[in-house]
């Protein structure tokens, strides 16, 4: 590895070897499954490896024959494949992987993925083995990595499940190499009503149910979830009823024309991924502007960007 590793809590060097990562002779975190393990599952975001085991590849392109990945990734980080060839790329909270194959398949850039959960096993059947890519399971207030290295960092879906959203942008900025960039995407605080939603008001209980009993009561009430949701959106009282309807926001986060197969596993996840997690903190895209520039970024863009028929609220900065 090109990257210099290290102990987060000392800061030592760590060296690879096929069973961990070692400090000197003795070794100090193992390589389980396809991933370097800097903590164990026990974590707040259990839930996740859950989920990320449990639909492996519904997200993935190259297994569910979308591109929706793709054009997701190359539309908020704004990248030029050939630009990657050889540059050092940190993904930080990568779940199944779906954009570690879209980095992986697409460019020939080194690929390295953090995840706090167990969700790197599902990464690793997704995209592993392969000499570019290299997975680890840690937080990302506690990466194996000395800072300052990585040319592109790239953070998409995770900040509003982190504990402390300011910490967490300031540690992916420090990972960031003099004059490499950091692209973020987040739940958007929109305005007041942003939080008037059957999520925010259910989540105080589902949150601490555990994973099969809130997986089977979703699967349970899918169906008319859905019926529901495009009733109210074809007779145009959708924006305004289908929030309090407990299902994923399927007009403004799914692309249109799905079979329904896919449309309903889709629908089952991102209804498990918006009531299971610890922490859901939408942020407003001023503030994460506000912060890449206390920490020093250069070339700040925020805004929200379109695709398909979505848009993602996104931050991205240089660092000088
Ligand atoms: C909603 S998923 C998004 C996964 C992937 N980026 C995607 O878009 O499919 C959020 C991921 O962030 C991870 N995560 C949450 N807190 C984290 C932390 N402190 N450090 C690293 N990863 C974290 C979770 O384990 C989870 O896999």
């Amino acid at each position: 590895m090109s990257i210099q590793l290290i102990n987060p809590s000392d800061s030592r060097p760590l060296t690879t070897g096929t069973d961990g990562l070692s400090d000197g002779d003795k070794l100090v975190f193992p390589y389980k499954n396809g991933a370097y393990r800097i903590v164990e599952d026990d974590n707040y975001t259990e839930n996740f490896g859950y989920q990320w085991n449990k639909f492996v590849g519904t997200q993935v392109d190259k297994v569910s024959n979308l591109d929706i990945s793709k054009v997701r990734f190359f539309a908020e980080t704004g990248w030029d494949k050939e630009d990657l060839t050889g540059k050092n790329i940190l993904e930080v909270g990568s779940g199944a992987g779906r954009f570690s194959q879209i980095i992986l398949d697409f460019t020939k850039g080194n690929l390295y993925s953090v995840d706090y959960s167990n969700a790197v096993e599902a990464n690793f059947k997704n995209n592993g083995p392969n000499d570019r890519f290299h997975l680890f399971q840690a937080s990302i207030y506690d990466m194996p990595f000395m800072p300052g290295q990585f040319d592109k960092v790239v953070c998409v879906g995770v900040l509003q499940h982190t504990p402390d959203v300011e910490k967490s942008v300031k540690t992916l900025i420090s990972m960031v190499k003099p004059g490499g960039e950091l692209v973020v995407d987040f739940y958007p605080i929109r305005g007041w009503w942003t939080k008037v939603h059957a999520k925010y008001f259910l989540r105080r209980w589902t949150k601490k149910m555990s994973n099969e009993k809130l997986y089977k009561r979703i699967e349970n009430n899918i169906d008319w979830m859905i019926k529901a949701t495009r009733f109210f959106s074809r007779i145009g009282l959708g924006r305004i009823v289908n929030r309090f309807i407990p299902i994923c926001d399927i007009e403004g986060t799914i692309p249109r024309n799905l079979p329904p197969g896919q449309l309903r596993e889709i629908c089952i996840l991102d209804t498990f991924d918006m009531f299971s997690p610890e922490y859901d903190q939408p942020q407003r895209i001023s503030t994460v502007d506000g912060w890449f520039r206390k920490y020093g970024m250069t070339n700040v863009w925020s805004g929200f960007i379109p695709f398909d028929n979505c848009s993602a609220a996104v931050v991205k900065g240089k660092k000088p």
